[in-house]
């Protein structure tokens, strides 16, 4: 990579490149991502500070060479390969294009994302396998998982440390005699996303099934990106009150007061999908102002209503040695009812923030060289 030529302006410069595309650098900005071993640290972080850079710097001379050279008026000297120009280009339509997901509805079931649990545990190329299927589908089965206590830990263990929270590292959902969840009921849970009623849920979680025994209690699996995306479509008034009406969701428990206030659908600053809270068993009793009630209950009703549609509901049944792996805020599990007669039911479960996993991906895909990050 080679810059074709450069114009000088009063605040800024243009490069030219060689397949005719432009890209305009900033004086300020050019000096501010100095790359010296003065402006940044061996470590990689950065020692200039910002607010010594007046906004009106210009360079006194810019040298074009395989890069570009800057001279600055106390003397500084600031050197950029084109390449980094070129990766760094702020230009909107050279910017590097933000990994999408791939939203599924019920057909998906026919053709379930998953891998085997020796991949994952063996091979840093099927744990990398694991994690993209993760981030596109939100969704991934890991088979063959052996059946001993705790290998949830094991498996997680794979991609980072784990979450701790109020139901410990490591949960049992069973039918238990003093629950303190409805999770550890044989109830039907409605699809849900975990624990929406901290001010930040978890971003990945991990249900392992060591015994099913019991009938029912089938999973349910929808993809509330999906619906949030049809929402938007279909009914754009419930989707804008949704994405702008915090609605406050808690928990109590033997040790707990939890409560966290977030609208239920989550937008990113390009208006991109980012975040869905939302479990029905966890809502506390709504505050929006009296002139909107109506509508907030319409508009949770209109999206919940995509959420437990056949179009997008996924059912299939766990057996003993299945792990399900899901992005907790996008994807969201319930189950049917169970009869706690009929057999035993027991799943352990755990959590990974959402973080851990996406630098996981990174530093693999560094280390197999699929990206430079
Ligand atoms: C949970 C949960 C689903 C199941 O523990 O959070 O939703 O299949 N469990 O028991
Ligand atoms: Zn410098
Ligand atoms: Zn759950």
């Amino acid at each position: 990579m080679k810059l074709s030529g450069i114009t000088r302006h009063v605040d800024h410069l243009i490069v030219q490149w060689p397949d005719g595309s432009s890209s305009r650098f900033h004086y300020v900005w050019l000096r501010d991502n100095c790359r010296c071993n003065r402006c940044k640290h061996a470590i990689g972080e950065r020692t200039v500070d910002v607010l010594s850079i007046p906004c009106d710097i210009a360079p006194t001379s810019v040298v074009v060479t395989d890069g570009l050279d800057l001279a600055w008026p106390d003397g500084h000297v600031t050197t950029y390969e084109a390449a980094w120009l070129r990766a760094n280009s702020y230009e909107v339509d050279q910017r590097p294009a933000p990994h999408r997901p791939i939203l599924w509805r019920k057909e998906l079931a026919a053709d379930l994302p998953e891998i085997s649990y020796d991949d994952v545990m063996h091979s840093d190329a099927g744990l990398l396998a694991w994690l993209h299927l993760l981030r596109d589908y939100g969704l991934c089965f890991v088979r063959g998982v052996p059946t001993d206590p705790r290998t949830v830990v094991d498996v997680a263990g794979r991609i980072s440390f784990l979450r701790n929270t109020n139901f410990g590292i490591l949960f049992d959902v069973e039918s238990k005699p003093d629950p303190d969840s409805l999770a550890y009921t044989s109830n039907r849970l409605n699809c849900h996303s975990d624990l929406p009623n901290r001010e930040m849920p978890p971003g990945l979680q991990f249900l392992h099934c060591l015994v099913f025994e019991a009938t029912g209690g089938d999973s349910i699996l929808v993809d509330a990106f999906a619906c949030a995306d049809e929402l938007r479509r279909v009914d754009p008034a419930a989707f804008e009150l949704l994405t702008t009406t915090p609605i406050r969701y808690r928990y109590s428990g033997p040790d707990s007061e939890l409560s966290a206030r977030s609208p239920i659908i989550r937008v990113d600053a390009d208006g991109e999908l980012f975040e869905i809270r939302y479990s029905n068993a966890l809502l506390a009793p709504l505050d929006a102002a009296p002139e909107k009630m109506i509508d907030t209950y319409r508009a949770i009703h209109s999206f919940a209503g995509l959420l437990q549609s056949s179009d997008f509901e996924i059912k299939t049944r766990l057996r003993a040695g299945d792990l399900m792996s899901f992005h907790n805020n996008r994807v969201l599990h319930g189950r049917d009812v169970f009869d706690p007669n009929s057999g035993h039911r027991h799943l352990q479960g755990c959590y990974v923030d959402l973080d851990d996993f996406l630098s996981r991906i990174r530093v693999l895909e560094r280390l197999s060289g699929l990206s430079s990050a």
